[in-house]
């Protein structure tokens, strides 16, 4: 279990009944810590919740396999349900504004998980909503996929702080929110990315900020530098959703950034391979890698089912 300076887990997570979940630094290290001991006895069945009939708004403008299914899974798992309310079939794809959906939805469900592109558009709902939005990822940050990310490394390691992840590929959602997550923690982040592809600036200095200097934030061009010593590098697709008319050129800027064997072992010798996934195999990780003693890229996924379902215990106040 987690240090939360004698508070308990219900207490710690209190304040976090009806808010949304939009960006990583939604949340304070000591609530990550509380999510992430919330999260480690629903794994283990130690713990039960059982929230009533709650019901869950997902509306995601992009594919999905992972944060679909595991929010689905969640929401079933805490007595709940889960509406499927994509823009394809509802009238937000035949323009509904935002400021009329979300204050209906509102109506209807207790909380909303949105993918979509713009962060503004998820801040809309947030604006309009009178429930709990959670960022199911948008083009700037992926912050449910960090909290079970930092959560496979605490599982591996026992303790975060110290620790460090490299990051190689493209400096957009994922990136970001393992910058601003893993500085919260006390994690170095060390993220490499092709010049033209690195993080926003304006989130690294927000990482920087957040870490209080007590972990670095460092963005580097090249992979080695990236991850030597690292007990954890991860990586993501080079060509995100939305992107896919960009693969071509992609596949040349990022040439030199596949995680593979050789570059793996740079790494510390107990390190951890991860990725968000879906994997492009051979492309930003080799098949050897994602399938190696070291990958915990799978545990990763799962984790994701009980971090989500300790948020939204968390947000719908069944603490
Ligand atoms: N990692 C992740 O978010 O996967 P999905 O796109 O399948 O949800
Ligand atoms: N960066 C990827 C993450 C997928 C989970 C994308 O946005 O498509």
């Amino acid at each position: 279990m987690t240090s939360l300076n004698g508070k308990g887990v219900a207490a710690v997570l209190a304040p976090l009944k009806g808010s949304d979940f939009l960006s990583s630094s939604d949340l304070l290290p000591d609530q990550i810590r509380a999510l992430f001991d919330l999260a480690s006895q629903l794994k283990s069945g130690d713990r039960r919740i059982d929230l009533g009939n709650r019901i869950l708004g997902l509306i995601f403008t992009k594919a999905s396999t992972r944060t679909r299914v595991s929010f689905q899974v969640a929401m079933a798992r805490l007595g709940g349900q889960t509406v499927d309310l994509n823009p394809q079939f509802t009238q937000l794809g035949r323009g509904e504004p935002i400021q009329d959906t979300a204050r209906v939805l509102s109506r209807f469900c207790d909380v909303l998980a949105i993918r979509t592109f713009e962060q503004q558009e998820l801040l809309d709902y947030s604006k309009w909503a009178s429930i709990p939005v959670l960022n199911a990822l948008t083009d700037l940050e992926h912050p449910c996929q960090a909290l079970a990310d930092f959560f496979t490394m605490k599982e591996e390691f026992g303790e975060l702080t110290g620790k460090t992840i490299a990051y190689i590929g493209d400096g957009n959602n994922v990136a970001h929110s393992l910058m601003i997550c893993g500085a919260l923690l006390n994690v170095d982040v060390q993220i490499a990315s092709p010049v033209g592809f690195e993080p926003l600036p304006s989130v690294v200095n927000q990482a920087r900020s957040l870490s209080n200097n007590q972990s670095e934030i460092k963005v580097f061009s090249d992979p080695l530098q990236a991850v030597e010593g690292a007990n954890a590098v991860y990586t993501d697709v080079w060509a995100s959703m939305g992107q896919e008319n960009e693969k071509a050129k992609r596949e040349e800027a990022f040439k030199g950034f596949c995680v593979n064997e050789e570059l793996f072992s740079a790494a510390d010798p107990k390190a951890i391979a991860l990725h968000c996934l879906p994997a492009h195999r051979g492309e930003e990780i080799s098949s050897g890698v994602i399938e190696s003693n070291s990958s915990r890229v799978f545990d990763q996924a799962e984790n994701r089912l009980h971090l989500q379902q300790a948020l939204l215990a968390a947000v719908l106040g069944g603490l």
